[in-house]
């Protein structure tokens, strides 16, 4: 390293404005080679955009980056890839058409030159997958790979333009706990052959767990930046917010009603066999799995999103027969996706609009702006959805922000029923409590929460009862008093056969 303090990337006293948005003020931090350097913040910090800067996706409005002592010129991403910086995307950033063999020479500056060797890029390929611990096929198609493995080409990826810097914007949102283990061995194997990592994750623990040094954002500044063993979550939670929290978890106490909707055997060839549950109201119903155990695919199916083979859905007692979401809405379902990009949100619309986007404006045609306006606004200051104006469209606003529009959107309307499914995918601390909150509210009134989450900390803490799905069939059912981690675990990963 040329440097004398030995960094591979000194970032000082960066600055990005944004049309309304002090994004960062003069942001000064660096990385060593080996290092995971960790970013904490609340949403809208402004973590993504520093990493936007160093990827060279966005330029920066004042300030210098360097990389190995140098000073870099802003060009383009593909430059700072020459560089050595690569990110790692979460999802959609590989091409899910191609073969993984396809996808790892697409980055380099060397494929588009001529004729590719089908055999040596093979090669290479393996060789590359190899070092991130894939033992798979070059030829295959990317779309056929589970998301941790779409994951581990993405690193494959980084390696293969030798990159330096490996920047992870929250790698873990869509990761069972053993993949999260393997990603971590991951990194551990990346740190040592000298591999710096930016890692930015709203799950405290794994930055407690993983990071050298943590640096603490808040509104586009720098708060403080700390070593291993300065800091814990509760610091970390102090400095991000500016204040205490005092509750991650508030329930309140609800009176638990009749039955509200009761799913009877749903079956959907190939994704759900005879799944069954009922939910109250009153209360909040957990829908514990590993990702991919077919919990989506039940919210989906009930909120008639994809057709059912057989089975039965009763709302209040009555049967239904829903052949759309839109009908389902009408009767009185709501369902909040875990995918805000593909089906939460309109993402060129303003936040207003998809606050009231769902909700079915009563007799007549014409839209009540006014009315609009105000509810939007109660509910940004409700969330604190932090946006320069409600006119801005969702899609320039920050990753954990947009969640908050969409649960917005559906506290709108008047579902007797409301999945909720990862509410709080990349949300920070703060906004956690306040969905959370809400969701208690919303139960407490007597409306009936279902919460699909794969993280087991907030159903314990927030459900009255939990129901596991383990490859699209409901194998169990737990009350709060018989909550128990392990048991759950066991449940969901189809290591314990359920006595009968
Ligand atoms: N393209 C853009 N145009 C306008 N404003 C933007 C744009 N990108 C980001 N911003 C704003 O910059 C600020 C920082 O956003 P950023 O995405 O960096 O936050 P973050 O810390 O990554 O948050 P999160 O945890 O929610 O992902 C936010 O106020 C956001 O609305
Ligand atoms: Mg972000």
């Amino acid at each position: 390293m040329s440097e004398a303090n030995g960094s591979v990337v000194e970032i000082r006293d960066v600055s990005k404005r944004f049309p309304g948005v002090q994004a960062l003020n003069s942001v000064s931090l660096d990385i060593k080679p080996g290092e995971v350097h960790a970013v904490a913040g609340e949403n809208g910090a402004g973590k993504s955009t520093l990493m936007k800067l160093l990827s060279q996706l966005e330029k920066p409005s004042d300030g210098k980056i360097l990389v190995e002592g140098k000073p870099v010129r802003f060009r383009n991403p593909r430059y700072a890839q020459r560089l050595g910086i690569a990110m790692v995307h979460q999802e959609f950033a590989l091409a899910p058409h191609l073969t993984v063999a396809d996808n790892l020479s697409l980055g380099r500056e060397d494929s588009h030159a001529g004729l590719i060797v089908r055999g040596t890029e093979k090669r290479r390929a393996r060789k590359l997958l190899e070092r991130v611990g894939l033992d798979l096929d070059p030829g295959r198609r990317v779309s056929s790979l589970s998301v941790a493995d779409q994951q581990r080409v993405e690193i494959a990826k980084a390696l293969a333009v030798d990159a330096k810097v490996v920047i992870m914007d929250e790698p873990t949102a869509t990761l069972t706990e053993a993949e999260i283990d393997d990603l971590f061995e991951l990194i551990e194997q990346l740190k040592n052959d000298g591999i710096a990592i930016f890692y930015i994750s709203h799950r405290l623990e794994e930055v407690v767990r993983i990071a050298d040094r943590v640096t603490v954002m808040r509104d586009g500044e720098v708060i403080e930046t700390l070593s291993k063993g300065d800091f814990d979550e509760s610091k970390l939670v102090r400095l991000m917010v500016g204040r205490e929290i005092d509750t991650l978890y508030p329930k309140e106490k609800a009176e638990i009603g009749d039955a509200v909707l009761r799913v009877e055997g749903v079956t959907r060839p190939g994704v759900l066999l005879n799944c069954s549950f009922e939910v109250r109201a009153g209360e909040i119903l957990g829908l514990a799995g590993v990702v991919g155990a077919g919990r989506t695919e039940l919210a989906r199916a009930v909120f008639a999103a994809d057709p059912i083979a057989s089975g039965r859905i009763e709302l209040d007692g009555k049967e239904l027969s829903l052949g759309s979401p839109g009908e389902a809405i009408a009767a009185g379902i709501g369902y909040l996706t875990e995918d805000r990009k593909g089906e939460g949100l309109a993402m060129q619309l303003s936040v207003e609009k998809n606050i009231t986007l769902a909700h079915i404006p009563g007799p007549g045609i014409w839209i009540d702006r006014h009315k609009e306006r105000s509810v939007a606004e109660g509910r940004q200051k409700e969330l604190d959805i932090r946006t320069p104006s409600l006119h801005r469209a969702v899609e320039a606003l920050s990753g954990g922000t947009q969640q908050k529009v969409v649960v917005a959107k559906w506290l709108e309307t008047d579902a007797r029923v409301l999945f909720f499914d990862e509410p709080t995918r990349g949300i920070d601390v703060g906004a956690k409590a306040e969905i959370f909150k809400l969701m208690s509210h919303l139960a407490a009134r007597g409306r009936a929460v279902v919460l699909i989450s794969s993280y087991l900390p907030e159903l314990t803490n927030m459900c009255d009862r939990i129901i596991v799905v383990r490859d699209g069939q409901t194998v169990g059912e737990l009350k709060r008093d018989e909550f128990d981690d392990e048991r759950i675990m066991a449940l969901a990963s189809g290591m314990e056969r359920e006595a009968a």
